[in-house]
């Protein structure tokens, strides 16, 4: 199980600076989050190393970044206006609104709501006498369908105005790029077009701290391949899911996949990784067959051909797409919960530590001057030096001790210690976090030392 509660976790995030409630001065904006200095180095980190996994390290792979806002016709073809929604109804009593999955699911865990219908749904609430949660009566209104997408108005005039809706997926904005970078890149099959970005949805029973918000980030990756490729790349993209995981620190023992029953409107195949939060297993990615649904919509309704002209077989065809998405927030959530760690001293003391991988973590180095007046000048000038290729931290406040357990509980890897050493010998002290050995290494080695450690590849 995981080290901390989310309690423990909340306040952590808040205190030094990861995440803070959105809008907070002004009481919050519920299920909203803003990441703060150190969660928006960990989130870049997190970006980072998964544009050293998908984009730098595949053959054929290419980064996207593009429009939240899109032809409103994009989600008509997408299907997303007809079947983007939630199933949901109204307490009579209590006016409280509700998700008609959640209630059964809470109701009675055993139930599996992936192979009900709406009617089914509606049938069992019923007889079952399925109690609200919030005033424990069972008087509810039919099941309506409820639309996730958030919609906008874009125009000069209320009269010339059109509605466009923010994205709820970032996928369709690499599709509808299909042609653009098969073309620039002079690429061939199969390719890949991965993209990180903000996604909508107007979640009715978000929660869960930043595990299910309104406003969040998604990583998303599309291969396009020949038609009968698609399910061994499907087998492929879900253990390399597992790969990537575990390259980032989750232990496989908190990873597991599930297949889905019930599939969006776009999917042959689905399954999703999840980890096992306080809260229990939570989805953190997913892996979809969307077979050609989504170019072959583009196509009928842009009337623009996505077919290609695979030379090798001299044939044309619509490409299959396999999709692997991974969802930024919860994984900046899971990396937390796995690496925060309360550790009972010799001393009793307790040291809170984040053991985060050092690719990942906000500071790599903690410059330290053991005597601020004989040592700052000398520390000064290392953290200077070493800014220069790595995020540094500085602290001169408060004694060693305490210095240390600050880099520690913010999951800074190495700490520079600045001594009489260091003027006499020009060498310098570097603890390491986890096993707080310290190792002398002379200055002119600290740049290779530090690199070394803290890079992609050990
Ligand atoms: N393009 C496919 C797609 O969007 P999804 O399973 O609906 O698939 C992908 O979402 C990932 O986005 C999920 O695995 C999850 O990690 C993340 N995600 C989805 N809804 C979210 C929400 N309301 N809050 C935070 N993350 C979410």
């Amino acid at each position: 199980m995981s080290k901390v509660t989310m309690e423990e976790m909340v306040s952590y995030c808040n205190r030094y600076g990861f995440i803070f409630q959105g809008s907070e001065i002004y009481g919050g904006l519920a299920n909203t989050w803003d990441y703060g200095p150190l969660g928006t180095r960990l989130k870049n980190n997190i970006k980072d190393a998964w544009r050293y996994y998908f984009i730098q390290r595949r053959d054929n792979s290419y980064e996207l970044d593009s429009s939240i806002l899109m032809n409103p016709t994009v989600w008509k073809a997408s299907g997303h206006l007809d079947s983007f929604s939630d199933p949901l109804l109204d307490c009579k009593e209590c006016k409280t609104r509700h998700r008609a999955d959640n209630l059964i699911s809470s109701y009675d865990a055993s139930v599996n709501t992936d192979s009900m219908t709406q009617e089914m749904m509606m049938s069992y609430i019923r007889e079952k006498k399925v109690p609200c949660p919030k005033c424990g009566k069972s008087n509810f209104t039919d099941i309506r369908q409820f639309n996730l997408m958030f919609a906008t108005q874009r125009g000069v005039t209320q009269d010339s105005s059109i509605t466009v809706y923010l994205r709820p997926e970032n996928a369709q904005g690499e599709y509808v790029n299909f042609l653009n970078v098969l073309r620039t890149m002079r690429t061939k099959l199969p390719f890949s077009i991965g993209q990180i970005g903000k996604a909508f949805r107007n979640e009715i029973t978000p929660g869960n701290f930043t595990f299910r918000t309104i406003e969040f980030e998604q990583m998303e990756y599309q291969t396009f391949c020949k038609p009968g490729d698609d399910e061994a790349l499907y087998e492929y993209f879900k253990n390399y899911g597992i790969e990537f995981f575990e390259f980032i620190g989750l232990p496989r023992e908190r990873l597991r996949f599930h297949d889905h029953e019930k599939l969006a409107h776009y999917a042959k195949a689905a399954c999703d990784i999840e980890y096992l939060f306080p809260f229990g297993w939570g989805e953190i990615n997913g892996t979809h067959n969307r077979t050609d649904f989504d170019l072959r919509r583009h196509q009928e309704y842009s009337k623009k051909s996505m077919e290609y002209f695979d030379v090798s077989s001299n044939e044309k065809y619509i490409p299959y797409v396999i999709e692997s998405t991974y969802g930024l927030d919860r994984i900046v959530l899971a990396v937390l919960f796995e690496s925060l760690t309360l550790e009972k001293l010799e001393n009793r003391e307790t040291r809170e530590v984040l053991k985060i991988s050092p690719f990942l973590a906000p500071f790599k180095v903690n410059v330290l001057p053991l005597i601020k007046k004989r040592h700052a000048e000398k520390a000064q000038e290392i953290f200077n030096e070493l800014r220069k290729y790595f995020m540094v931290s500085y602290d001169d406040a408060g004694n060693i001790g305490r210095r240390y357990r600050r880099g520690d509980a913010v999951g800074t890897p190495y700490a520079v210690t600045v001594d009489d050493e260091t003027l006499e010998h020009n060498t310098v002290t570097v603890r390491d976090r986890d096993t707080m050995r310290q190792e002398t290494v002379a200055i002119e080695e600290l740049r290779a030392y530090l690199a070394e450690k803290t890079g992609f590849v050990k």
